[in-house]
């Protein structure tokens, strides 16, 4: 039997935790450093499993050669630095969303890996997700028929970041699911915002994808909203879904409404619409935590040497894209192309 994997997670603030939750809920890998700035942090962790190593200073992680896989949960900044210091050490890398701050970055981190023959993954969580696993199988299936757009609203009071704007914060999510059920990047984007609070930081957001295939998807997200609203809707030809991931239960609901024009009419007063309102249902939909299946692809892409589902080159596309949105958010929402 082959030995555990031995992980490390760099940055135990808010969200590191929950990976190393999940990571030491896997038998065939042990989470054997943490490493956080913050002396507090790195207490609380080894109050809650005195089994792992902490250090204040990832190098320590870098030239353990015992370390086979390492997480980056730190603020953005730090992650291309960090995952290339990895990656050139040989280890392979799980990185938080959003992957660099750069797409040129993105890129490098992408042919390293390649050149290293290791594993990129980076931790887009909904695509792990219950809720959007099914609605890619229902629009695969073609219940919906054509596509014709996405709609998609991320938005709560806070929690303000100093270092992002609301999209590089929020949208990140919105984006990987929305190009998970397109099947492809978007060839532009345009983005108007508006800061309120911090000067130069945009804390409200509006950002148009547009597909090649005639797609065409919106996305909203504010840190200044009195509901915290996670809504998307998807409107195709045939039938419509709503998405609403605050709903404890029913999460996915698809309406049997569409509306047809007439295929043809001799004069104005023949032309009228055919509006369709059928049934409403909701898929039964089992709850698993996405993190637990996010966790468990990384280790079997590892193992398998083949592309992780939310792989670097997925991250590098979403970086194009928020790279592409701070450009039209500059020069006031016009058409940003996206580069390859
Ligand atoms: N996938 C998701 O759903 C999801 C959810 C929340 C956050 N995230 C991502 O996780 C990452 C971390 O977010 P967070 O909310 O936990 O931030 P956070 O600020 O709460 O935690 C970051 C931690 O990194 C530590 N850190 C900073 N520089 C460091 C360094 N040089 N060496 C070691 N540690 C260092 C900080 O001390 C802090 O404890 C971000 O990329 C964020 O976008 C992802």
């Amino acid at each position: 039997m082959n030995e555990p994997l031995q992980i490390a997670v760099v940055g135990c603030g808010y969200w590191g935790p929950n990976l190393i939750r999940n990571f030491r809920s896997h038998s065939d890998c042990v989470v054997k450093t943490v490493c956080d700035l913050n002396e507090e942090r790195l207490n609380h962790m080894k109050g809650l499993y005195p089994e792992i190593n902490t250090t204040l200073d990832y190098m320590d992680i870098i030239n353990d050669d015992g370390i086979g896989a390492v997480t980056v949960a730190t603020p953005v900044d730090l992650h291309y630095d960090l995952a290339k210091k990895c990656l050139l050490a040989g280890k392979h890398v799980f990185v938080e969303k959003p992957m660099t701050s750069s797409a040129v970055h993105s890129k490098e981190l992408v042919e390293i890996a390649e050149q290293g023959r290791l594993t990129l993954m980076v931790g887009h969580t909904f695509i792990y997700s219950a809720p959007v696993r099914r609605i890619k199988e229902i629009v695969d299936s073609g219940e919906l028929g054509e596509i014709y757009y996405i709609s998609s609203r991320r938005l709560n009071l806070g929690l303000f970041q100093r270092d992002i704007n609301v999209t590089w914060d929020l949208a990140p999510h919105d984006i990987s699911i929305i190009l998970f059920l397109f099947g492809r990047p978007p060839y532009s984007v345009n983005c108007q915002g508006k800061a309120h609070i911090n000067p130069g930081i945009e804390d409200v957001t509006n950002l148009t994808l547009n597909f090649d295939n005639g797609g065409f998807a919106t996305i909203h997200s504010s840190w200044l909203d009195p509901n915290k609203i996670r809504e998307m809707i998807i409107v195709g030809s045939k039938k419509m879904l709503v998405y609403d991931d605050t709903e404890p239960l029913e999460k996915i609901k698809i309406y049997d409404k569409r509306v047809e024009a007439p295929p043809h009419y001799d004069d104005f007063a023949g032309f009228t619409y055919s509006y369709h309102y059928g049934d409403m249902y909701a898929p039964y939909i089992q709850q698993t935590e996405p993190l637990k299946v996010e966790t468990r692809h990384f280790l079997d892409s590892i193992a398998s040497g083949e592309e992780p589902i939310t792989s670097g080159r997925d991250g590098h596309h979403v970086v194009q894209i928020l790279e592409a949105a701070s450009r039209s958010l500059a020069n006031d929402g016009g058409a940003v192309i996206i580069d390859g």
